[in-house]
């Protein structure tokens, strides 16, 4: 690739953010997927940052304009109604001050905040004050409500944003999705079914959707009636890492920050439960059964993004890598559940790959870092700015001009991204 290219696939980038763009918030690719999501937007704020820091704070802004009174931040917002996705707003009843989801999503915002702010300290000053209590009584409900030895939960596949990795798969099958009803999915109109769910995943959502609706997204009662509770290697390395940057925030403003160094050493303990010393590798665990789920997934390699060293998980990543021409792929590719174009039993995601690349330098791992970083950016280079890839070929899989993958194309995988931390 000559260096010529370079400008133009910036741009191409910059223009993906800009068609996405539906004012004030970003939708993650237009038909697929026509509203804000929670992490997604965190990626697009970064992405937007290294151009328009202003238009990178509001995305953020936006997103906490639909926080509940409970702190939680939902995973999607249904800011205008679009009858091409399902399920929409009236399957989920969200509770909060904009039409929602009744969960959440893995909470990369306040690193992304973190990283925005050191890009231009003066702009972000006062948005750090505005956003910093709502990030707080975000990270707050995750310590109540989601915690099990320390360790973050989720209650619905999609919360961890890794819709239909197999470390669900165990805990899927404890779910009988009796009554699920009738319904239309969208997401087959959009993109080949082969590359998504299947149907006997999708029921078991739709399930747990009516089930959390029914309680009234009430967090007490869904403790005691949701068979589905996992705790999650995304969620804990996510929010462990997240509030080491809200604390970094905190002190800048001078705020007490105790509290999230509690909670630092709290998740600090917990990730430690994630560890399945027989697989050697950090693995989701059911909490209701008690198994582990059995696999090493890009969410596994997270670890150095918390900021955690482990020699055994080096052995892994080097292993994995050494069998695709374009790591990290979200399965391991030696089990037998791998697909390698199937949403997240096999493909790589860009999203994951900037989180780990990140993880891997904040470490000093930083020739794995470096090599992720190129390997990533030859993928977008040479198989465009989709969803995801197939860690082995390199096809484009998903939806088409993807918001996040742009988003990392230009706050990390570019050579022009800007330079400094991240
Ligand atoms: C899918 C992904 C999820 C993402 C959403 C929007 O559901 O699994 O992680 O947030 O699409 O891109």
């Amino acid at each position: 690739m000559n260096a010529q290219a370079m400008p133009d696939m910036d741009e191409q980038a910059r223009a993906i953010l800009r068609g996405n763009d539906r004012g004030g918030y970003t939708v993650p690719t237009a038909g697929l997927y026509p509203y804000q999501w929670n992490w997604d937007s965190a990626f697009a704020a970064w992405g937007f940052a290294t151009f328009d820091v202003e238009r990178g704070w509001d995305e953020i802004e936006t997103l906490f304009s639909g926080q509940w009174g409970n702190g939680m931040v939902p995973h999607i917002l249904f800011h205008r109604p679009d009858p091409g996705y399902f399920p929409g707003p009236e399957v989920w009843g969200g509770i909060g001050p904009v039409a929602s989801s009744g969960i959440s999503q893995p909470p990369v915002a306040a690193s992304f905040a973190r990283r925005i702010y050191d890009l231009d300290p003066e702009a972000g000053l006062p948005v750090v004050a505005r956003l910093f209590p709502k990030m707080l009584a975000w990270h707050r409900w995750f310590m109540e409500w989601r915690l099990d030895q320390g360790a973050v939960c989720i209650t619905h596949p999609w919360e961890a944003g890794r819709d239909n990795t197999p470390d669900w798969d165990g805990a899927m099958a404890g779910i009988d999705p009796i009554d699920v009803g009738d319904y239309t999915r969208r997401d087959t109109s959009h993109v080949d079914p082969e590359m998504r769910p299947t149907k006997y995943d999708y029921d078991r959502y739709v399930w747990l959707v009516r089930l959390g609706r029914r309680l009234n997204w009430d967090e007490a009662a869904l403790l005691e009636q949701n068979p589905f509770r996992v705790a999650d290697p995304t969620m804990t390395f996510t929010l462990l890492r997240a509030q080491r940057d809200l604390a970094a925030l905190g002190r800048i403003l001078k705020e007490d920050v105790s509290e999230i160094e509690a909670a630092i050493a709290v998740l600090e303990a917990g990730a430690e439960t994630l560890w399945n010393a027989e697989l050697a590798s950090y693995d989701a665990r059911d909490v209701r059964s008690g198994q582990w789920a059995n696999c090493v997934s890009n969410a596994s390699f997270l670890c150095w993004y918390a900021g955690i060293q482990n020699p055994a998980m080096e052995a892994q990543y080097d292993r994995i890598t050494s069998v695709c021409t374009y790591p990290v792929p979200s399965h391991d590719p030696s089990s037998d559940r791998f697909d390698p174009k199937r949403y997240w039993r096999g493909p790589t995601w860009g999203i994951m790959n900037a989180l780990i690349g990140i993880g891997l330098q904040d470490c000093g791992l930083v020739e794995r870092a470096e090599n992720l970083r190129t390997s990533t950016a030859d993928l977008i280079r040479e198989y465009g700015f989709a969803e995801y890839f197939d860690p082995i070929s390199g096809d484009a899989a998903g939806g088409g001009t993807f918001t996040w993958t742009a988003a990392v194309w230009l706050g990390w995988a570019s050579p022009s991204r800007p330079k400094g931390a991240f």
